[in-house]
């Protein structure tokens, strides 16, 4: 894959050719750190406690699901609605979502277009990528609970392991920056632990693109390549989903092409921000202020006037939405049944007090908990019948993974692979930018190798002229370009080698 940023300085057109090198190495690193409890304070909790990468217990059935949901698998068991911290008494405000599929959306951005934001991690989109994201954890009170980044450095320094894959994947000796547990946030850390720190977080979000999170395996994913079939019910949902129900508004339904020409498989979510009502939930511990989402976020606040973006939270996936209650982004609906009953009815039910209600999703909803933006034109009066909230429910239940292994399906036996297998995950960009006049900073693949170049006319062949190959150690990293002749139009590219 070559991918092509341009970039407009006042002197210097800069053009980026990155060629993505085998990742196996460095994902095998990521799925340690994911799973590791040592990274958080009292070495009792990973990414996997709130992420599970086995499948979880149905709150129902006490037995495990078919697949994993990556989310938090005593929350599914319990219909609990935020995770516990490292330190115990500490709970999260929201519903951890899931890692599945996330590598899909795009970098935090406003679009043009739609006019509205998209992309990002989260359900305020406050990561712009996965690999910010990963880093955010660590840090967090209510999670990892880690004070600093250089105590997360001092403690993969104690992994033989990990000092053996950091050295091999970014050619960073663990053993040589000094070691600190527990050092504050406010001691300065020295050279090299920053770095060290980023590459843990792009070494996880590697991880995260890889085939565990994004298996492609549902039943709905063999009906689309034309291997199975749909029954009557799942396929009235579909249709139903698509038009009367108007989820795929917003839960996009079509697939797209990637940059090989393959076929995108539908994800389920156009990575947009809406505010549906939800109602506030009551039963987190600590019954904190209802999340204002997107326009809560102070630079999205100031740069929209009148709150137009309060309420509003990320767009989901629905793929494995099965296994992944109890839903929202504060986990107020329990079940798949009654969050498609509130799109159906919010609007005509009628009202009780709190979501601790008996007569909750039954004789009335109780208010919106933000009371701005929220969306009326697809949302809460849908005229669908009970049967026709079960179809789409049933449709629903289809984009589960690991279809071959528990459907039961003679067209779609055990070990068949999904058919789209060789779909390319985006890539995290790399991108160039200036440092001063002919010099050029990077942003990109820690630990991989750049060669930088330049050319003064893309007309002719042979334009392009090596001034510097380096192994990548940190964001950032300034290349002078030392045949440059100032002011002069000059061209840039970064290509990555395998
Ligand atoms: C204590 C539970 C907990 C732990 C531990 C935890 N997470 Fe999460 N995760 C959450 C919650 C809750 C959210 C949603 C928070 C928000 O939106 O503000 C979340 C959101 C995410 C998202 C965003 C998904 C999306 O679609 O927007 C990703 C990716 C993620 N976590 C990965 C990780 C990684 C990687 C780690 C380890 C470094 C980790 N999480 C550790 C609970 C947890
Ligand atoms: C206006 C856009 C929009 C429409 C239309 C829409 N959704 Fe959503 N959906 C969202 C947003 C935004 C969220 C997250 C909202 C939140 O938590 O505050 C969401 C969340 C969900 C979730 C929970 C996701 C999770 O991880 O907890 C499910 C399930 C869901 N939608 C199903 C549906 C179904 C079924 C329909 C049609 C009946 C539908 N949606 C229509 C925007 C939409």
């Amino acid at each position: 894959m070559n991918t092509t940023a341009p970039f407009a300085a006042a002197c210097a057109l800069l053009l980026l050719a990155a060629i993505p090198v085998h990742a196996d190495t460095e994902q095998t690193l990521g799925s340690l750190l994911f799973s590791d409890p040592n990274l958080s304070l009292r070495r009792n909790q990973s990414c996997a406690s709130c992420h599970s990468l086995v499948p979880a217990n149905g709150r129902e059935t006490g037995q495990p699901l078919i697949a994993p949901g990556f989310v938090d698998p005593g929350n599914v068991e319990n219909g609990s609605p935020v995770s516990g911290g490292s330190v115990s008494g500490q709970f999260g405000k929201l519903n951890a979502p899931s890692v599945g599929y996330a590598a899909f959306s795009p970098e935090f951005h406003w679009d043009n277009t739609r006019a509205a934001y998209v992309g990002g991690q989260f359900w305020n989109g406050r990561a712009t990528n996965l690999q910010a994201q990963a880093a955010m954890p660590f840090l967090n009170p209510a999670e990892m609970a880690m004070p600093s980044r250089w105590a997360v450095v001092t403690r993969l320094k104690e992994n033989a392991t990990y000092r053996q894959l950091f050295n091999d994947v970014f050619g960073i000796n663990l053993d040589d920056l000094p070691a600190n547990d527990l050092a504050p946030a406010t001691s300065p850390p020295p050279a090299g632990v920053l770095a060290a720190f980023d590459a843990a977080a792009q070494t996880i979000s590697e991880f995260e693109r890889g085939a565990t999170f994004n298996q492609f395996t549902s039943k709905f994913d063999y009906w689309l390549a034309g291997m199975t079939s749909l029954s009557a019910n799942e396929l009235n949902g579909f249709n139903l989903f698509k038009k009367k129900a108007r989820c795929a508004t917003c839960h996009l339904s079509s697939s797209g092409i990637d940059r090989q020409g393959n076929m995108i498989p539908p994800l389920f979510t156009d990575f947009t921000y809406a505010n549906l009502g939800l109602p506030r939930n009551v039963s987190i511990p600590g019954n904190p202020a209802p999340d204002p989402g997107l326009g809560g976020r102070a630079e999205i606040a100031a740069a929209s006037p009148g709150g137009a973006e309060l309420g509003k939270h990320k767009v989901m996936s629905l793929r494995n939405i099965a296994l992944t209650p109890p839903y929202g982004h504060n986990g107020v609906f329990a079940t798949l049944d009654q969050i498609t009953h509130f799109y159906n009815t919010r609007d005509v039910l009628g009202r009780v007090a709190a979501s601790t209600d008996a007569g909750f999703g039954v004789i009335g909803w109780p208010a919106p908990e933000v009371p701005q933006n929220i969306n009326t034109a697809n949302v809460g009066d849908l005229g669908l019948t009970q049967q026709e909230e079960a179809d789409v429910v049933a449709f629903m239940k289809t984009l589960t993974d690991n279809y071959p292994a528990t459907g039961q399906d003679p067209n779609v036996p055990p070990g068949t692979p999904s058919p789209f297998a060789n779909l390319a995950i985006p890539a995290i960009p790399t991108r160039l930018g200036l440092g001063a006049p002919a010099v050029i900073s990077l942003t990109g693949r820690l630990g991989k190798y750049y060669r930088l170049e330049f050319a003064d006319s893309l007309t002719g062949t042979n334009h392009w002229q090596p001034f510097s190959t380096n192994r990548f150690g940190a964001n950032g990293m300034l290349f002078p370009d030392p045949t440059a002749v100032l002011p002069a139009t000059r061209f840039y590219r970064a290509v990555q080698l395998p």
